[in-house]
């Protein structure tokens, strides 16, 4: 029996098969409550599944870790390579103490991941597979395109680019809405080589500006606007903005391509720049709809994505062609369970890490129909999301806790309206799901029959590292389970020491998987100081991390100087640095608090210039600041006034007093005594509520 089973794996404690309410679901009471532990797939679920014990998992697992090179040859031969890789699979130094960190995976291997993606299912027979449903911000205003249609327009944007000179290791910055051309636009610069850089459409000019500065692109593309519930949104000005800051600083954009999103914006309504603004529609159909590939070397990079560290700079986190595709592909059939009948979504934007690996290549490199989402989740009403699911039978839905956390308080009855029979796996990203989170998800929306992967991973990773097998697992509700293949995860201690067993300590990784991210680009001392250096011989990932007694992986958060506001990472130093450059404020510390919805929200104690009045304007003005600078999502919650902050006799702010008071844990603030000015937590305290 399956309990036995698993407990003879010592996946359960001993004793386990014994206890009632397990056996309880056994039987087929699959209800996720507070008392029970583990939630198990169905016996139909696994028995149809890729992998389907615990067993197998370990089998598999075994043989990932104990014969990487012979493990990931074998799945890297399903692509087509057109000359293959060399004996050497993978090269790693992952100890800094004996020379640079230099992970390469594939190396010699000559492919390119786009002719993977789309030309290789066209010539497999999926020509007239649907690869994309797109829907619109709008009910009713949707369209589709087939893997044969996607490899027409991905062919016309990559001719467009070469064209006006765009070539391998070239940077394009992509800075669009959900729409198909996204995609599109990052296969397209796959095809030819150039190495896209897709800045999420929400990040203000300001962002934008700097990330074109650090990668000087040959091309922006952008669209004029875009609608997201009722708001509409200017791109093109934003644009326009960042390119004029950029110019300022000696980088100068020739071609800004423009897609023309009539719905929210009619061409003669948008700024335009004669001789650089191009409309996407007057130039990329004049275009062949074929185009050759550029064939590149398996450590070519593919694509630069500026992700939040601990300075107010972001990191420019580098990944390459060969690993990353085998990774993402892989993780993505295994994670979800994915067939090729299934219809999948993934509600993230591509301008995040998620839509990279898993709204682009990984499902497309597993020939599947994706659905992109133009608008806002809650848009018209809080059942939009399941209004969707039902319209394309969506089987595997992947989100965010918050954005089920959001929908959880418009009452199940938006859900339940709908009758989401279609779903099969749901999936969550972005930060740890609360147990009562993952038990509405589990019990409403899917019905109590859809396993629930809670996929750890990050930027860096380029794919999933700790993840549920949705037909292997008996799942924890709020534990992302275990290892995937080729992934050792280690827990070590504030001095590096790898801990065993039950434990709690800071999340690092042992050996290289062919998903990880090269360097940092212009900085690959900063990627040794920032991953490597911490705990020698180990990638430190910046989570903390807990591991239980049947050796499920429970995150808990970051332990760094990172805020991840509804599964968005933010520097604490980057908002900071936005509130100093306004002229009143002379010195700001923020830190995160929890928040129903969001997780986290960004909490901002502020120290105003000499002489200078708070006031509730004062307050307005510097959260805009924030939001010019950085993006909306940035935005601080709370503006706390701080004539003076906690800090020790040598300077440094006292975070860890600022969380209390922001948490308004105000008997837990611990010792003061070490402040150079104690008399400030009182002044904070008394100031908190004003
Ligand atoms: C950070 C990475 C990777 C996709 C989205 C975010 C947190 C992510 C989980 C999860 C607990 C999670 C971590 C991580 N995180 N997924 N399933 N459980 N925490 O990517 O912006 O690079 O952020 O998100 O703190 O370090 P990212």
């Amino acid at each position: 029996n399956y309990l036995r089973h698993l407990e003879s794996m010592k996946i359960l404690p001993s004793g386990a098969g014994t206890i009632p309410h397990l056996n309880a679901v056994i039987l087929g009471e699959n209800l996720a409550t507070e008392e029970e532990e583990f939630v198990l797939p169905s016996e139909e679920f696994a028995s149809q599944a890729h992998v389907h014990s615990p067993e197998q998992y370990l089998d598999m697992y075994k043989r990932s870790i104990e014969d990487p090179a012979g493990f990931w040859s074998q799945i890297a031969s399903d692509f087509y390579w057109k000359q293959k890789w060399s004996d050497q699979v993978y090269t790693e130094n992952f100890d800094v103490t004996k020379g640079n960190i230099n992970i390469q995976w594939f190396k010699g291997g000559i492919t390119n991941i786009c002719y993977n993606c789309v030309d290789r299912h066209v010539e497999a027979g999926l020509a007239d597979k649907v690869a994309f449903y797109w829907e619109g911000n709008e009910l009713g205003v949707d369209a589709t395109l087939t893997y044969a249609q996607l490899l027409d327009q991905v062919c016309q944007v990559a001719n467009y680019l070469r064209d006006i000179g765009v070539k391998k290791g070239d940077a394009v910055i992509i800075y669009l809405p959900m729409l198909m051309e996204l995609p599109i636009t990052m296969l397209a610069c796959a095809r030819i080589g150039a190495v896209h850089s897709v800045v999420f459409a929400g990040f203000s000019s300001e962002s934008l500006s700097q990330r074109i500065i650090d990668c000087k692109p040959k091309v922006v593309i952008t669209s004029n606007a875009v609608k997201r519930g009722s708001k509409v949104i200017y791109l093109k000005d934003i644009v326009d903005s960042a390119i004029n800051d950029s110019a300022k600083n000696g980088v100068s954009i020739d071609v800004c391509l423009t897609y023309d999103n009539t719905l929210a914006l009619t061409r003669e309504d948008t700024k335009w720049k004669e001789g650089r603004d191009i409309w996407w529609q007057d130039v990329i159909p004049q275009y062949p709809t074929t185009c050759p590939v550029e064939w590149l070397d398996a450590e070519d990079p593919l694509f630069l994505l500026y992700t939040s560290g601990s300075t107010g700079k972001p990191k420019g986190v580098v990944h390459t062609t060969g690993g990353y595709m085998v990774y993402t592909a892989t993780t993505f059939k295994y994670a979800f369970d994915y067939k090729p009948s299934d219809i999948y979504w993934c509600t993230a934007d591509c301008g995040w890490i998620t839509g990279h690996s898993y709204v682009t290549y990984g499902p497309i490199l597993n020939g599947a129909t994706v659905v992109l989402y133009e608008g806002a989740p809650n848009y018209p009403d809080a059942g939009r999301s399941w209004n969707i699911v039902d319209k394309y039978k969506v089987s595997i839905f992947y989100t965010a806790p918050t954005l089920v956390r959001s929908l959880m308080q418009y009452g199940d009855e938006h859900v339940t309206r709908y009758s989401r029979k279609s779903l099969r796996v749901l999936g969550s990203v972005g930060e740890p799901i609360n147990p009562s989170a993952w038990r509405w998800f589990y019990n409403v929306v899917g019905d109590s029959r859809c396993p629930i992967s809670d996929t750890w991973w990050q930027t860096e990773t380029g794919g999933f590292m700790i993840t549920p097998l949705p037909g292997a697992w008996p799942q924890k509700p709020g534990s992302a389970t275990c290892p995937f293949f080729g992934v050792e995860p280690v827990i070590v201690d504030e001095k590096g020491v790898a801990i065993e067993g039950e434990c709690s300590g800071y999340l690092c990784v042992k050996r290289s998987w062919p998903g990880a991210f090269r360097t940092l680009y212009g900085d690959h001392e900063r990627y040794e100081t920032t991953y490597f250096k911490p705990f020698a011989g180990y990638y430190f990932s910046g989570d903390g991390c807990s591991r239980d007694k049947d050796g499920y992986y429970w995150l808990t958060g970051r332990v760094d100087d990172v805020i991840n506001v509804s599964g968005h990472r933010i520097g604490t130093a980057e908002v900071e640095s936005a509130l100093v450059s306004h002229p009143k404020c002379a010195e700001a510390a923020v830190v995160g608090v929890e928040h129903e919805v969001k997780g986290q929200s960004i909490y901002a104690f502020v120290t105003l210039v000499d002489g200078v009045p708070y006031s509730e304007e004062l307050r307005k003005d510097l959260v805009l600041t924030v939001r010019k600078q950085i993006g909306a999502f940035a935005a601080p919650d709370k503006i706390h006034w701080a004539p003076g902050l906690p800090k020790t006799r040598s300077g440094k702010i006292m975070r860890r007093i600022l969380r209390k008071i922001a948490s308004r844990q105000l008997d837990e603030l611990g010792d003061t005594s070490t402040l150079a000015e104690p008399q400030v937590v009182n002044q904070l305290i008394e100031l908190a509520d004003s």
